[in-house]
């Protein structure tokens, strides 16, 4: 059931406030201010390791985690793509941990990434949003995502129900591991609790982003550019476009420009770029000003702060609501997620079914 929306995906964007609560309330402990982690057959002060797999979406998540783990836990962190991470022959030392990723957990390729994880010896942990699912039952430890089934062959609100789930083990991690004071801990769970009031804000643009579509639609492609945590968000924002839009988009760390992607751009290429105003805003204007001067038509979503400081015209700038650093890539998925549906709306391809996809790709 669509309810009063016209497409499952916009029901579902619609709907993360709601669901990304739900989940957050099954890792954080609202009286206390503390993480609590499911059951582990592990000690986080032990692991040296830790691999993160997925495909797509879920692969933006787990690319986000890294940053996560590695800034509260103090663990190294590989991150790869199933497809490629089960044919390199990826030496493991026993007693590492393995991550996998999956909204639908029958992903042929992750799911024989968690095989081989389990294989070389590794525990190994599943964020998934269907409990039932292959990679749920192989998996020593599950953790799901409340996002509820999701229709829309484009992910949306599974992808920041694992966001959310995300940094709530990287913090609970972090403090196990003692990385992390029991106030370091306080702030950044008191951070993840605003996460959904700030995306139904966010969810206040959609007329300003809805306008905004009429230029992108006229797009043949488009450059997403983020440093930090907006740089997994840009790889999805560009996934999001391509996907439903059949507009051609890449994502690429803004420090990247430089080194290729900047010969593309010209007065007909849109360039969206994610920047919050956080410690490393100033090197992302600095890639803005490469792309203004070119003539580049930028997209700024950004927030009050980081609209002042940024002094660059722009196509549009999107302003959002001031936010701890942690919860950014929750929150900046909405816009990101509202603009390519609005676009591919507007180019009146099939939102939810888009050409050549499936929901669960169960074949390599
Ligand atoms: O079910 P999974 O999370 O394992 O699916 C992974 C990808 O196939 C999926 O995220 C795909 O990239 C989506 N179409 C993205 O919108």
């Amino acid at each position: 059931d669509k309810g009063n929306h016209r497409h499952f995906m916009a029901k579902e964007i619609h709907e993360q406030p709601e669901v990304v609560s739900h989940t957050l309330a099954s890792f954080l402990d609202m009286a206390s201010g503390a993480i609590r982690l499911p059951e582990l057959p592990f000690d986080w002060r032990s692991l040296t390791r830790l691999t993160i797999t997925a495909c797509g979406t879920a692969s933006y998540a787990a690319l986000c985690a890294k940053y996560w783990f590695e800034r509260f836990a103090r663990i190294p962190v590989e991150v790869d793509v199933a497809s490629e991470f089960r044919y390199r022959e990826v030496p493991l030392e026993p007693g590492g941990l393995a991550i996998v990723v999956s909204q639908s957990g029958e992903t042929a390729d992750t799911l024989a990434a968690l095989r081989y994880c389990k294989e070389h010896g590794q525990h190994t942990l599943a964020v998934v949003n269907v409990p039932t699912s292959t990679i749920a039952r192989e998996s020593d430890v599950i953790v799901q995502t409340l996002a509820g089934p999701e229709i829309g062959v484009a992910s949306t609100k599974a992808f920041t129900c694992q966001l959310a789930a995300l940094a709530s083990l990287a913090v609970g991690a972090g403090r196990a591991r003692g990385a992390l004071s029991a106030e370091d801990e306080g702030r950044l769970v008191q951070a993840l609790i605003e996460a959904p009031r700030l995306m139904a804000t966010a969810l206040r643009l959609e007329h300003e982003i809805e306008a905004l579509a009429k230029d992108l639609v006229k797009a043949t492609d488009v450059l997403y550019l983020g440093r930090g945590t907006s740089f997994p968000l840009a790889l999805e924002g560009a996934l999001k476009l391509k996907e439903i839009s059949y507009i051609h988009a890449e994502g690429y760390a803004a420090g990247e420009l430089k080194h290729g992607p900047i010969a593309l751009i010209d007065e007909t290429l849109p360039v969206v770029v994610i920047a919050p105003f956080d410690r490393i805003f100033e090197k992302t204007v600095s890639n803005m000003q490469e792309v203004a001067a070119r003539g580049g038509r930028i997209i700024l979503i950004t927030d009050e702060q980081g609209a002042e400081a940024a002094a660059i015209p722009t196509l549009k700038t999107l302003v959002m609501p001031q936010m701890p650093a942690t919860v950014t890539p929750i929150v900046y998925s909405i816009p990101i997620q509202l603009l390519a549906y609005h676009t591919a709306v507007l180019m009146g391809t099939d939102v939810d079914q888009p050409r050549n996809l499936a929901k669960s790709v169960t074949v390599e």
